[in-house]
């Protein structure tokens, strides 16, 4: 570095740190959670990017050697990835950055340009011996937390999976030593780390309450053993007061109960669609961990052709037990949508044909399938896999992100997908 250099790092260090010391003073009086859990991008024509981070397993054969060295390659795919999509990466900034952009989210009411959504299977709860998850949960979401960027998150089907006793621990060596997976934690006595499962609901507590960056939750209460049922809106920059994209995002079960979407929770979508999006003309984007069934349908076979989308195609798809409806309601509401542009606007039928031209539902995006990278046109909605970016689960594909892209103006939604070396391929236009 030359002086120049040098002095200039060091300035705006000393800025940074002045800045957060005053302001953090500032900020005790300002309210701990912001009101609301919308999202909004910074400037009409900057773009709002989301990464999605999908089976990431953290936790999965904690008893092993390698086990733990996965989750330090996780953490690393994210790190790269983020800092890929990020244009500020100094590293003075690093350290500030926390304090400083949860407390600018705070006093402007949180203007963003990065977002993440972890797709589900953040842990393997099934190798967690542990008694609380949370705590590889943690490890999962640091390196978002620590660039202050917003998170939200969706269960997979292993999250709140039932421990799985190793045959040979009953042999002659016996059970390992445990380790504890965070220094400086509470666990310190034999129980805590003996397992005892932590359930979806502790988990998202846990995510919740410890970081003003979430924007998970839990859900309405009648749609339990589901989690993580719930809406985020994408606000215009504009106006403040309109929507310009909604964010669904649904448990697709798995661990604790069935791998399903329940005919409750495509009730409950109806019901909320309807009440916030009544006319269907804001883009709705959906996020949930399992594929439906139909996927199996779009599958393309033998590599990736048009107007498929993607670089992996290396299994068949795993999908839902059932389906109970809810792609049956998005196909309708669909057509719902259609009728009633007739009938309340009473149009003319060129105005009803661009109307039907409209994409209103744009994609669907789930994980769970690690070797499957593909988006698939299925009807007028996108069904898109994301890309397994944890070193934990099976398969080594080389790992990666796949990114969601929001223009406002003109709207647009862009996807491509961004790898841990820092390539990006398979870039796809979802919005018509
Ligand atoms: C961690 O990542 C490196 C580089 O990709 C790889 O060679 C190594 O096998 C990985 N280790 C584990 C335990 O996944
Ligand atoms: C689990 O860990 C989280 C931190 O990640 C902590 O806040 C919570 O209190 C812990 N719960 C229990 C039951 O120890
Ligand atoms: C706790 O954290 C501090 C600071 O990170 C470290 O110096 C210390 O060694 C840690 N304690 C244990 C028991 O790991
Ligand atoms: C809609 O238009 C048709 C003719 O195009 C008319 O017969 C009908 O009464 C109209 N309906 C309403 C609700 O205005």
């Amino acid at each position: 570095m030359t002086e120049t250099g040098q002095f200039l790092f060091f300035t705006s260090c000393l800025y940074i740190i002045i800045y957060s010391l005053i302001i953090s003073t500032v900020v005790v009086a300002l309210p701990t959670k912001p009101e609301g859990y919308d999202l909004r991008p910074g400037a009409a024509d900057a773009p709002f990017k989301i990464a999605l981070f999908a089976d990431l397993h953290f936790g999965e054969a904690e008893s092993t050697e390698w086990g733990p060295l996965q989750d330090v390659n996780s953490t690393r795919v994210m790190s790269s990835v983020l800092d890929h999509e990020t244009p500020v990466s100094k590293p003075c900034f690093h350290h500030f950055i926390n304090v400083h952009i949860a407390i600018i989210y705070l006093m402007n009411g949180m203007y963003i340009a990065e977002f993440v959504i972890y797709l589900g299977d953040v842990i393997t709860a099934n190798n967690i011996l542990i008694r609380n998850a949370s705590l590889y949960w943690d490890q999962a979401i640091s390196p978002t937390r620590a660039r202050g960027i917003p998170w939200a998150s969706v269960f997979g089907n292993h999250d709140d999976a039932a421990f799985e006793w190793p045959i040979e621990w009953f042999s002659a060596p016996g059970i390992p030593k445990i380790h504890c997976p965070v220094a400086n934690s509470s666990c310190s006595g034999k129980e805590d780390c003996s397992f005892q499962g932590t359930q979806r609901l502790e988990i998202m507590k846990n995510e919740i309450e410890l970081n003003t960056l979430s924007h998970s939750r839990y859900g309405p209460k009648g749609l339990w053993p589901s989690v993580s049922n719930y809406v985020l809106q994408v606000l215009s920059s504009e106006d403040p007061k309109s929507a310009v994209a909604f964010l669904y995002f649904l448990d697709s079960g798995g661990g604790s109960y069935p791998e399903v979407i329940s005919g409750a929770q495509a009730e409950w979508f109806r019901q909320k669609a309807l009440e916030i999006n009544p006319d269907s003309s804001v883009p709705e984007i959906i996020f949930w961990h399992i594929p439906s069934r139909v996927y199996e349908k779009v599958a393309p076979k033998f590599g990736i052709h048009k107007p498929c989308v993607g670089s992996l195609n290396e299994e068949q798809v795993a999908p839902q037990e059932a389906e109970m409806g809810m792609m049956k309601l998005l196909a309708e509401r669909k057509s719902a949508k259609c009728i009633s542009g007739v009938g309340v606007r009473n149009v003319s039928l060129k105005y009803n044909k661009r109307l039907q031209s409209t994409h209103h539902q744009l994609a669907i995006f789930v994980g769970h399938n690690h070797g499957l990278d593909w988006c698939c046109p299925h009807k007028e909605l996108w069904l898109c896999f994301a890309r397994h970016t944890g070193y934990g689960g099976y398969g080594n594909w080389d790992r990666g992100a796949r990114i969601v892209e929001i223009t406002q103006k003109p709207f647009s939604v862009k996807s491509w997908i961004r790898m841990e070396d820092g390539n990006v391929h398979s870039e796809v236009v979802l919005s018509p």
